[in-house]
């Protein structure tokens, strides 16, 4: 495991300070909102559709905390592209948005950097009455994939122009307070008052799978196109178990706001995982989203309730655990987990850690209708890392599933 020095000198004159959404292409944008509504806790934030002008693409965007999901289908049988989007990946992240304080500025210098064919979408000016965003795409330097520059300084609406705010109740997506008894600020989804919300924050991480031998290419991509650097690293000697094997550099802007691992499977004796996505997903793409939370015991016991249902790992996993938290309340200065080990054991929440401090972390079940995206919630407390040390017994717990699959 390798962690990188920030760079002295800027190498892009932009400014990146979150991921601004997700942008998935999905069968049916409406179920899928209504999926991460009611499993995930997000509420209803935006919508646009026949009744808003937008007559072939049908969106619904849905947010928690800073996390904000968009959903959309194709509503004419013509949409050639997202029909072959659909048929090739299944439901699945078409565009990772990325919040600049300069939209031209981050495509010009993409596109200066990285070629004519960077460029997909020219920056435009969107405005209604809330404002202003501007906005501009380019290809991933990874097949199917897009990043979106959004600059929204100077907006206020709830998502973009062109879109109806959904938050509320009775917004296109949201559900018609039961009663009377579902808030507004959540969108009138009444599940909010059965259950709770889990109080997610921000996207943590956006990690992509690709093709064996692709990785070191897809890094040079992001260095040399966006002027992002090195994080973090990993390889294949530590990240494996009996039967496969990966190998991830993490990249990074210049002020290390956006993370996004870059995984790729190395051999092994049986199918990797990754390779199991990317058989899967038909190609590269986004494997998972990490959703952070400063109280992760509330956040799964609360998506536990709501019906997620998590990877499991086995008891073993804990004594382990347990016995090298011991070993490590022995070092001077050693790192201690302010969370009851009962309940984090009780709720299959993982945790990773060394001298910088720990990180908590649990991983979902594919979310989707094909083993391909899945998300993982975490927590930090110091430790910047990737949990490089739950990855063996994660690997495992994964492959259980892919065996189950009849992938392994
Ligand atoms: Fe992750």
């Amino acid at each position: 495991m390798t962690s990188y020095a920030k760079p002295d000198v800027r190498t892009t004159p932009v400014t990146y300070t979150a991921f601004d959404h997700l942008h998935f292409y999905v069968g049916n944008a409406a179920q899928a909102a209504a999926y991460y509504i009611t499993r995930f806790g997000f509420a209803p934030l935006a919508y646009r559709g026949l009744e808003t002008g937008s007559r072939s693409i049908l969106t619904h965007v849905v947010r928690q905390g800073d996390i904000t999901l968009a959903f959309s289908s194709a509503l004419t049988p013509d949409n050639a592209a997202m029909a072959r989007h659909l048929a090739t990946h299944g439901d699945g992240v078409h565009d990772v948005a990325f919040r600049v304080d300069d939209a031209t500025a981050a495509y010009e210098a993409a596109v200066a950097a990285g070629g004519l064919d960077v460029g997909l979408s020219p920056p435009k000016t969107l405005t209604d009455e809330h404002g202003a965003v501007t906005v501009a795409t380019i290809r991933a330097g990874w097949t199917d994939t897009t990043h979106t520059f959004v600059q929204r300084a100077a907006y206020t609406g709830a998502f973009l122009p062109g879109y109806r705010d959904a938050r509320a109740a009775g917004g296109g997506g949201g559900a018609k307070a039961a009663g009377g008894v579902a808030p507004a600020a959540a969108g009138g989804d009444p599940l909010v008052t059965l259950v709770g919300v889990p109080g997610l924050g921000v996207i943590d991480h956006v990690v992509s799978n690709h093709a064996d031998g692709d990785m070191e290419r897809v890094v040079a991509w992001y260095e040399r196109v966006l002027g992002w650097h090195r994080f973090w690293s990993v390889d294949d000697k530590q990240m494996h178990t009996e039967y496969s094997a990966l190998r991830s550099v993490v990249v990074a802007d210049p002020d290390e706001a956006i993370k996004m691992p870059i995984n790729e499977p190395a051999s092994g004796r049986r199918v990797s995982q990754i390779q199991e996505y990317l058989d899967y997903y038909g190609g590269a793409g986004v494997q998972h989203v990490a959703l952070r939370t400063t109280d992760i015991l509330r956040a799964v016991s609360t998506l536990r309730d709501r019906g997620v249902t998590f990877i499991t790992v086995p008891d073993t996993y804990y004594e382990d655990l347990r016995r090298r938290l011991g070993v490590e309340a022995g070092k001077p200065g050693g790192v201690s987990v302010a969370e009851d080990l009962t309940a984090l054991q009780a709720l299959g929440v993982l945790v990773d850690f060394d001298e910088t401090g720990y990180l908590l972390q649990i991983f979902t079940k594919p979310v989707g209708e094909r083993p391909t995206l899945f998300l993982e919630i975490i927590q930090r407390a110091g430790n910047q890392g990737f949990g490089v040390g739950n990855f063996k017994s994660l690997f495992e717990a994964i492959e259980r599933e892919q065996a189950s699959r009849n992938n392994l």
